[in-house]
């Protein structure tokens, strides 16, 4: 039974993924900062599903983290790196704590956890997958969403490519999906609920994206017979942008 560990994945579009995965014959380790939600999410999923408490910024937590889960599960076959901080600030008004903590997370948290997971591949010879969650704020600025936010997706776009030219010959495809808004609850959180509900109903098609869609995508693009699409980045942005 293939072995994926999807970070934030204790609620929202990570604990979507979690569940396709397990329908799709995996198992699944939800690693996320709020333990008790991962818990919560891991139990609601079943045997085929085990929660740790990670902090993806640190790189103790990550060492320690991806020890524990080749101790429980073996090495896993899929990483999905989906956890995220979202923020929407006024460019002028941005902290640079506020910048650093969303950098920390979207931006070192993708690279560290891609970078020690790749790293335990390449020791034991194995193969694997890597799917970044980026943004469409990261290859347009974005709608609403931050400078740091719009950046630090950017940035996880441009990991994807150098990750997956490095690690090709190696068997290991590493992929992301750039998602317009969403059809979860992160969005009105993230830019009040009255601007959600404004910027859903001005999309091109009429509809956020859902996040079966992205869960789906993901799974397409872990399959093992998938082994030549790498360094891609699939929009899935309600018709907001084309490249
Ligand atoms: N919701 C959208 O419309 C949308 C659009 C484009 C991209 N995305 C991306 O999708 C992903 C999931 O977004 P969501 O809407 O489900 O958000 P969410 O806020 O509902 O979930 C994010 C999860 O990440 C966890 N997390 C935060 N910091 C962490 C850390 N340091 N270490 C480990 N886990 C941490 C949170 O606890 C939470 O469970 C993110 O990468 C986000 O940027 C979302």
């Amino acid at each position: 039974m293939p072995v994926a560990l999807i970070t934030g994945g204790g609620k929202g579009l990570g604990a979507c993924i979690a569940r396709h995965l397990v329908s799709e014959g995996y198992k699944v380790v939800i690693a996320d900062i709020d333990g008790a939600q991962a818990q919560e999410t891991a139990d609601e999923i079943g045997d085929q599903a085990i929660a740790i408490t990670l902090d993806v910024s640190s790189e103790s937590a990550v060492e320690e983290a991806l020890d524990v889960v080749e101790q429980r599960c073996g090495l896993p076959w899929l990483l999905v790196n989906n956890a995220a901080i979202m923020k929407a600030e006024k460019l002028l008004e941005i902290s640079m704590g506020s910048f650093d903590s969303i950098v920390s997370v979207n931006l070192r948290g993708t690279f560290l956890v891609s970078q020690r997971f790749a790293r335990r591949l390449r020791a034991a010879d194995k193969s694997g997958r890597i799917v970044n969650i980026g943004s469409l704020a990261g290859q347009n600025g974005g709608t609403a969403t931050g400078a740091h936010y719009a950046a630090s997706k950017g940035a996880v776009h441009t990991l994807t490519k150098v990750f997956a030219r490095d690690l090709a010959p190696h068997g290991i495809t590493v992929n992301a999906i750039a998602p317009g808004p969403l059809d979860l609850p992160s969005v009105a959180e993230t830019i009040g609920a009255e601007n959600a509900k404004r910027a859903f109903a001005s999309l091109p098609t009429g509809e956020p994206g859902r996040p079966e869609t992205v869960a789906r995508m993901v799974a397409e693009m872990a399959r093992p017979d998938a082994g030549a699409m790498t360094g891609s980045i699939i929009d899935i942005n309600s018709g907001l942008y084309m490249r």
